[in-house]
């Protein structure tokens, strides 16, 4: 009897496993996993009726710290920080979070131990780990490939016979794909985003450089979305979404790596000729098609162009962006994209931190800034009507590679070769704080904080099941610890706790009664 509780006790699926930290040159530190060890917070539910549950993660000391508690009848006293949350105020139904399966992820997961390879995949993907549910598949080669290639690299080939899937969708893709379909509790929804046409279908002959697609290779390029969804499908991985071109706005300058330039007028004229009517012709229209996948500085213009055509308007369902410009353009372009066309979804579809940074800086190891950018915007985004965010590499080496125009960053996961371990970044912690506590289906509800605090940062969603749990994600980037109040309906329930400095808590609440 002894041995069975301790035995459940023990149970890794039920309980947090602790970090096992290690500094580099980062501020904070990253938790090194092996083929004997990795922490995973394992499987944490909605607490009971009247208590919460309280998740932290923090640059000097805590990564998924898990702390259990009542709810208060009262604001806590002296609370430096008020978070008033209103749950009649609700606006769009979450669709997930996740990262990329690029090459570069494949290449760096297969230098592991099929051990350390599990606890990988088990981290992103199971329900012990932080549940990713939404990622994006490059459509052939992206820069994180090794090569830049297309599938279909057999010149004037316009029927496509010689279509076919690569080595690298065998090895690098295909594989991670089916293991996290298996892990996941959550269905995994994949979307194919293109970097370039094979290269003889475009005006410049190249994958890179600048250039768009040829007129004449507007049928075949779309009949090349068709074959790409009919050959996941037949390796049993079936795609839910796509989006048209990756930052089609890059084709037009001389790009170092695979692009194809697209003018919004050429976006809209080529999916309601073309695209649009195959992909209905295929029995393919049930796929979510996105526009966009480029910055916010394109919000609301360039999808604007296509939308406000209706016969390319019906054959689109939402706008993707990447946040390579959001320094520069703030968040409003958001909320004046969706007033404009509310039944099309926004989606986070590409970020990474390093992209711009000096060559020795692409990835620091434990760097925490990097972690609090990634919280700061998805809090940016889905308050401004992000229905998810989606991570780019899933796993880079240590120089935030392969890439083959070396254009290094960073990620969540870097992996050690030369000591056969890999590390999670406090931004893989940072993702989790969402990814694992919010789920699909899951709506925002109105949040606000007591002014004079800047530095803290909060989104609430209402679980979609029920009317009395919630999932309150905070970020504090002050230098302070704060004490928090979190009044759950405007009246008679209270979460009172104190929030590190430089931390990210996720707080999961239910309520004792019905908010009204
Ligand atoms: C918190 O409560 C849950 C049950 O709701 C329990 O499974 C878990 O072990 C508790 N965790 C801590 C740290 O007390
Ligand atoms: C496609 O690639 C696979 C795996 O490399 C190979 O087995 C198959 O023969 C190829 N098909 C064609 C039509 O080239
Ligand atoms: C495009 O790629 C080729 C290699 O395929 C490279 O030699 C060339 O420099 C690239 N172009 C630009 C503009 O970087």
């Amino acid at each position: 009897m002894l041995l069975l509780l301790l035995l459940l006790l023990i149970t890794p699926s039920t309980l947090a496993s602790e970090c096992v930290p290690r500094t580099f040159q980062g501020d904070s530190f990253v938790c090194v996993c092996n083929s004997d060890y990795c922490d995973l917070p394992g499987v944490i539910k909605v607490p009971a009726a009247g208590s919460h549950t309280l998740i932290t993660t923090s640059r000097d000391e805590h990564r998924f710290s898990i702390q259990n508690g009542s709810n208060d009848a009262l604001p806590g006293e002296g609370s430096s920080v008020v978070v008033t949350l209103n749950h009649q105020e609700r606006f769009q139904a979450m669709m997930g979070f996740g990262g990329a399966f690029t090459d570069a992820t494949g290449i760096n997961i297969l230098k592991l131990t099929e051990e350390s390879q599990e606890w990988l995949m088990k981290s992103y993907f199971s329900p012990e780990g932080i549940e990713y549910n939404l990622c994006r598949v490059p459509m052939a080669g992206s820069d994180f490939s090794t090569r830049p290639y297309s599938y279909d690299d057999v010149e004037g080939d316009v029927d496509l016979v010689h279509f076919n899937l690569t080595t690298e969708d065998y090895k690098y893709k295909l594989p991670f794909i089916h293991r996290a379909q298996e892990l996941a509790e959550r269905e995994l929804l994949l979307f194919g985003s293109p970097w370039s046409p094979p290269a003889w279908m475009k005006e410049n002959g190249m994958f890179n450089g600048s250039g768009g697609l040829l007129n004449e290779m507007w049928q075949p390029y779309a009949d090349y979305f068709v074959k790409f969804v009919q050959a996941y499908s037949a390796e049993g991985a079936p795609i839910w979404g796509l989006t048209t071109q990756n930052e089609p706005l890059t084709g037009f300058q001389d790009w170092r790596w695979n692009t194809c330039a697209w003018t919004a007028e050429g976006q809209r004229d080529w999916i309601k000729t073309t695209l649009g009517p195959t992909l209905q012709a295929a029995g393919m229209r049930h796929l979510q098609l996105m526009v966009l996948d480029h910055n916010r500085d394109a919000l609301p213009w360039y999808p604007a162009t296509i939308l406000e055509d209706p016969e390319s308007n019906q054959f689109v369902d939402g706008v993707a962006i990447h946040w390579y410009d959001d320094d520069n353009t703030g968040p409003e372009v958001m909320s004046e994209l969706h007033s404009l066309f509310e039944d099309k979804f926004l989606l986070y579809t590409e970020s990474c931190d390093g992209w711009d940074a000096a060559p020795g800086e692409r990835v620091i190891l434990g760097d925490w800034y990097r972690a609090e950018s990634y919280a700061a915007n998805i809090i940016d985004d889905v308050n401004h009507w992000s229905t998810g965010w989606v991570d780019w590499n899933m796993a880079l080496d240590i120089d935030g590679g392969p890439n083959w125009a070396y254009n290094f960053v960073d990620s969540p996961i870097i992996i050690d070769e030369k000591s056969s371990e890999f590390y999670k970044q406090p931004m893989f912690y940072s993702m989790g704080h969402f990814s694992k506590f919010i789920a699909p289906g899951d709506r925002l509800i109105s949040s606000t904080v007591s002014s004079g605090y800047e530095h803290v940062r909060v989104a609430a969603f209402q679980h979609g099941s029920t009317d009395t749990a919630s999932t309150i994600v905070l970020l504090n980037m002050g230098e302070d610890m704060e004490t928090v109040t979190v009044d759950v309906r405007g009246s008679q329930e209270f979460v009172n706790f104190v929030m590190p400095a430089k931390s990210i808590v996720s707080v999961l609440v239910n309520m004792a009664a019905t908010a009204h």
